[in-house]
């Protein structure tokens, strides 16, 4: 097993990419501490990560509170004496034009998308350096990358994570922290579910599919084994890296 007595958490655990993460990583050896908005699908996930035989804990957090954030993950540094990974996943897009957008949805979308991932590592980092080891891994986008229509301000938020992995990668690695980041294209979770079943969002999406070289959607497990690959020793000379998981539909 690759994660032997880690201690991980992973934001959005509760469905989609998260509830993958917790599930592989859980295999792999690390107790997993999901954290989700919605408590009752983390507890559920929670609950089939031991039932696989793996060890996890849930927690109903937003990300968006800075005070639950900290009061979290303090009480999960408190009783496991360790975080060794952190997996930032969680987020959410509204797609619309930007011509119809609204400040205030700016607001919400970078608030989740930007300052969520930097207000859980914010939290998490003084533990991994006073252990000396990290290894951090933060979920954006290929509509960072590319650029993806109606997804105008998640796509900001999401290269602004591209911009903040690279030089968290430069300034923790004299702790022994790597950050790294990967870039899913559609793939197929619950969120991506509902976009699809929305008639003009759906139609871009499946013509977006007829674009992608591997000619499919992804999997929540595909991205997960991604995620495994950075969070553990196989990725040990690895940092600062961006990864697209999209079935070649990006090359950059
Ligand atoms: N599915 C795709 O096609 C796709 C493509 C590129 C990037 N992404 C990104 O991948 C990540 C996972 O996406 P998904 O498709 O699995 O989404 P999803 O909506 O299926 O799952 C996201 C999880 O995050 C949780 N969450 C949302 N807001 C939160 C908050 N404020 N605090 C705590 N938890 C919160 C939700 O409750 C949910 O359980 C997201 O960052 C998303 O932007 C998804």
């Amino acid at each position: 097993m690759k994660l032997q007595d880690h201690l991980a958490i992973i934001t959005g655990g509760g469905r989609g990419m998260g509830r993958a993460d917790c599930l592989l990583l859980a295999k792999e050896g690390a107790t997993v501490i999901s954290l989700d908005k919605n408590g009752e699908n983390a507890r559920n996930v929670a609950e089939e990560v031991r039932q696989q035989g793996g060890r996890a804990e849930a927690y109903g957090v937003d990300i968006t509170n800075t005070a639950e954030v900290n009061r979290v993950v303090q009480e999960v540094a408190d009783k496991y004496k360790r975080i060794d990974i952190l997996v930032n996943n969680a987020g959410f897009d509204d797609i619309k034009p930007f011509i119809d957008t609204t400040e205030k949805d700016w607001d919400f979308l970078i608030d989740l998308n930007l300052k969520g991932h930097l207000r859980v590592t914010k939290a998490v980092l003084p533990h991994m350096i006073a252990a000396n080891k990290g290894a951090i891994v933060f979920i954006s986008s290929d509509a960072a990358r590319v650029g993806s229509t109606g997804e105008a301000v998640y796509g900001a938020a999401k290269a602004g994570i591209i911009g903040f992995t690279k030089t968290l990668a430069r300034e923790e690695a004299r702790h022994g922290i790597r950050a790294n980041c990967i870039c899913p294209g559609l793939t197929d979770t619950p969120q991506f579910q509902a976009n699809l079943a929305d008639p003009k969002i759906g139609k871009i999406m499946r013509s977006v599919e007829k674009w992608i070289p591997l000619k499919r959607f992804g999997k929540p497990e595909e991205i997960a084994k991604a995620v495994l690959f950075f969070v553990s020793d196989d990725s040990s000379f690895v940092t600062g890296q961006v990864l697209s998981v999209s079935g070649g539909l990006t090359m950059v």
